[in-house]
């Protein structure tokens, strides 16, 4: 798509900056859709990542409106049945250990605690968590899917990616959630969708207009200052 039919979409004047610092998680939208040409406008811009001998191993899968509510219902008839299921990769460690564990729980209490969910209340946690299954109200989802004879330096692509289209849908105004939690469904968003078996899917995202007001938005991480992971090199070792 030429970049004068973007010019018909209304587009933030924000810095590279302030595009990847202002990105955040979002889990609630405005029911807002977002046209066709629009998302393939964004998947364009991200289609520009960088891969390993411009392999461009990923994939995406768009969904909206009627589609997208039935296999939102066709996960949520799963979940509530018989709960999340066994996901075909490890996106996270098996064994926990700090940073990371502390890091994770800091995340998600942070996430409950902006909700006013209390530790000892599991039936709040399990509805904030399924909330991920219906994109968290967002009039789009994304599913990621990669070719599973490709190696791990293309699902590092596959990553460069995913934050190309986090970063460039915020120009237009749209905000984005990653959301590994689709990975629990693979089996059934691989049915209903028509990925091929040869595929594996990676992860989704729910994409749209930010609900500005929305508590859950007000949820904000934290980093970690730059002397826990930068070493400045001042000599080689021997
Ligand atoms: C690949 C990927 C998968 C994620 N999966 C989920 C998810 O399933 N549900 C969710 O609420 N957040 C998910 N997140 C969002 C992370 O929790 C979030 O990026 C992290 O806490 C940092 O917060 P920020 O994105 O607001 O900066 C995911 C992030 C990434 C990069």
């Amino acid at each position: 798509m030429s970049q004068a039919a973007a010019s018909k979409f209304p587009e933030r004047d924000i810095s590279v900056d302030e595009a990847i610092r202002g990105r955040k998680s979002t889990r609630a939208f405005l029911k807002k859709p977002v046209p066709h040409e629009l998302i393939a406008h964004i998947l364009d811009i991200a289609n520009r990542a960088p891969s390993g001998s411009n392999t461009q191993p990923w994939k995406v899968w768009v969904l909206d409106g009627k589609v997208k509510d039935d296999l939102v219902r066709d996960i949520l008839q799963i979940y509530d049945t018989t709960g999340e299921g066994k996901r075909e990769y490890n996106y996270y460690p098996v064994n926990w250990r700090d940073p990371y564990q502390a890091r994770r729980r800091a995340c998600g209490w942070g996430l409950y605690s902006t909700m006013g969910i209390t530790r000892e209340n599991k039936k709040g946690m399990h509805e904030q968590r399924r909330q991920n299954y219906e994109f968290f109200g967002a009039p789009v989802g994304l599913m990621f899917s990669i070719d599973r004879d490709m190696e791990l330096g293309s699902w590092l692509d596959c990553g460069m990616f995913l934050q190309s289209v986090m970063v460039a849908a915020r120009q237009f105004g749209l905000e984005t959630c990653p959301q590994a939690a689709f990975c629990s469904f693979y089996e059934i968003i691989q049915k209903r969708l028509g990925i091929p078996e040869s595929e594996m899917l990676v992860c989704g995202m729910a994409l749209g207009y930010p609900d500005e007001g929305a508590t859950v938005n007000s949820f904000t991480t934290e980093r970690e200052p730059l002397d826990v992971f930068v070493r400045w090199v001042k000599e080689l070792k021997v």
